[in-house]
């Protein structure tokens, strides 16, 4: 059945969400904490290996029951119900969106158009892990009889980003083989990434559902014309595999059957690394801890699925944007990971929200009068405080922002992770604090300044404050907690797209700038100058042109 399309705004609790934002916006967060001693408990929700500190934010336990009465009064569980049992969720590309299940028990019983698709998801899997154990052990050999060596995965956005970023993430846990991605069509990247490579021990995965993105059908072909310049084109059986939906085409580029991993349209692009597309992580991290991290976004499945809305960490986390981007008008959200092994978190992050919720039609089809998607950006901490903290805290710009820190660190350096977590501690609390002019005034008396100094330098160095923060502490980064963490970023991203009314999984605008790259491209190619742009467009085309 189709998802309920209601206009949040339309609902009363939007009407009295407006009239309690009225009560709370000037409200200081520090005297929030003042007036509840309860605050930090009534705030927080404690599950499983997750603390998630919701108390910093600019909120009362009234508004949270306001938002949980936004997402009722729009049936969110009934959404919930839809997404999990496979119902055509993606109305505007006619799927079902069932990344839910690639990480689903063997028993579990989720069906697509009357069949139950759980077999056929293990049936993967266990190709998956065959494939895995005999790279990893060298059983498979390459065509001159070298064990394999280096792993490249050619794909791009979701066919990129969440390998890449979990492969990195969870570099600690990596077997001997290397791995390297290969993603942006810049024929740079790929060169970079080859002259390094022996063609005799080197596995490519290519990634692509459609199997159609000219990035990654480009970096394919060139790739496998370096490698048919030293090797036969027998010896591309052992040295390409193949992910994709479109089984023929994958055949038509020269990868026997036996070679590819299916995945099926039901699986969104960036939300498919559980699926085949994870083969790189599996290959890279051995099976065992790729089904780690499967198990662990499947328990934040069932904390999604079972939690009330009031200690549901993504329900409440989801909201919350919808608080800020609605009633504060904020723009952007900040995700701050204090550990460098999610470098690429953001950036993975990036498309999975924007490409979801950066949309202006309603289920209805008419333009939404509200707004919807928001920007995300983030690097690790400490490095991010010393580049944009600074317009975070006096900034402005409300930006909310997620901090994400471990209790424990890997290679247990305590002097190092005490100093890190320190600075996010201090982090949030100035951001929540920020400086009083009082506390400017005492702080330049005890430095001997003269008046005249104190009060030229005062104005600048009082910190609004009141900057609100999530901080989420994880006890340690593995893979069956990454697993939980990226989990709790999708279903964040599905109950968004509830509230806002809108499809969060289809992409329609990325492809018309796939369209007009391919015309371009001809026209470039053919040398044809009679195609009709914009002036500026043609100008850039026509210096190109001249000067290549
Ligand atoms: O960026 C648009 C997009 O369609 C993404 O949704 C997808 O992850 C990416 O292109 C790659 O697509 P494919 O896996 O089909 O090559």
């Amino acid at each position: 059945m189709a998802l309920k399309a209601i206009n949040p705004t339309t609902t009363d609790a939007w009407k009295k969400l407006q009239a309690h934002f009225e009560t709370i916006k000037s409200k200081q967060l520090k005297d929030l904490f003042g007036s509840n001693p309860e605050r930090a408990n009534d705030l927080t929700v404690q599950w499983e290996d997750f603390y998630a500190d919701f108390s910093k934010n600019r909120m009362t336990s009234e508004t949270l029951d306001l938002l949980i009465e936004l997402a009722e009064e729009l049936d969110l569980s009934d959404a919930i119900s839809k997404y999990f049992d496979g119902d055509i969720i993606n109305a505007t590309e006619g799927r079902a969106v069932l990344h839910t299940a690639l990480r689903a028990p063997k028993d579990a019983r989720v069906f697509v158009e009357g069949g139950n698709v759980i077999p056929e998801v293990h049936e993967v899997k266990k190709k998956i892990e065959n494939f895995t154990n005999s790279v990893v052990s060298g059983e498979h050999k390459g065509h001159t009889g070298k064990a394999i060596t280096d792993i490249v995965n050619i794909g791009i956005g979701g066919s990129d980003l969440g390998p890449a970023m979990v492969v990195d993430a969870l570099q600690y846990y990596k077997n001997h083989l290397n791995t390297h991605f290969v993603s942006n069509v810049d024929g740079d990247h790929f060169n970079e990434v080859i002259k390094r490579l022996n063609p005799e021990s080197t596995l490519f995965v290519i990634v692509s559902k459609t199997f159609t993105t000219q990035e990654t059908l480009s970096n394919a072909n060139s790739i496998k014309s370096w490698f048919l310049n030293t090797l036969p084109p027998e010896a591309v059986a052992k040295h390409f595999v193949a992910v994709s939906t479109n089984i023929e085409s994958v055949k038509a580029f020269g990868i026997n059957e036996a070679n590819i991993f299916p995945m099926k349209d039901w699986v969104g692009g960036r939300f498919s690394l559980w699926s085949a597309v994870g083969l790189s992580i599996s290959l890279a991290l051995g099976y065992k801890h790729f089904e780690s991290l499967l198990d662990g976004a499947h328990k934040m499945d069932t904390h999604f699925r079972t939690a009330n809305f009031k200690e549901n960490i993504p329900v409440i986390s989801a909201l919350l944007t919808v608080w800020y981007n609605n009633f504060f008008n904020a723009e952007s959200e900040a995700i701050i990971p204090y550990t460098q092994y999610l470098n690429q978190f953001a950036t993975y992050l990036q498309q999975g929200i924007m490409e979801s919720n950066g949309k202006s039609v309603d289920r209805d089809g008419n333009p939404v009068n509200y707004q919807t998607g928001t920007l995300i950006w983030g690097e690790p901490g400490t490095n991010s405080q010393h580049a944009f903290f600074q317009l975070i805290h006096q900034g402005t710009k409300l930006i909310p922002a997620d901090f994400i820190g471990y209790v424990e660190s890997l290679h247990g350096n305590k002097d190092h992770h005490d100093k890190l977590m320190s600075n996010y501690f201090a982090q949030t609390e100035a951001l929540m604090n920020g400086k009083t002019e009082e506390e400017v005034l005492s702080e330049l008396k005890t430095q001997s300044t003269s008046e005249t100094e104190i009060s030229q330098l005062t104005p600048f160095k009082v910190f609004e404050g009141n900057k609100p923060t999530t901080s989420l502490l994880i006890q340690k980064l593995t893979p069956e907690s990454l697993g939980k963490l990226i989990a709790m970023y999708e279903h964040k991203i599905f109950v968004q797209g509830i509230i806002w009314n809108i499809y969060s999984y289809d992409q329609f605008g990325v492809e018309l700038g796939k369209q007009l790259a391919k015309s371009i491209l001809s026209e470039l190619n053919e040398g044809a100058d009679n195609v009709q742009h914009d002036s500026s467009t043609q100008n850039l085309l026509s210096y190109y042109k001249r000067n290549c």
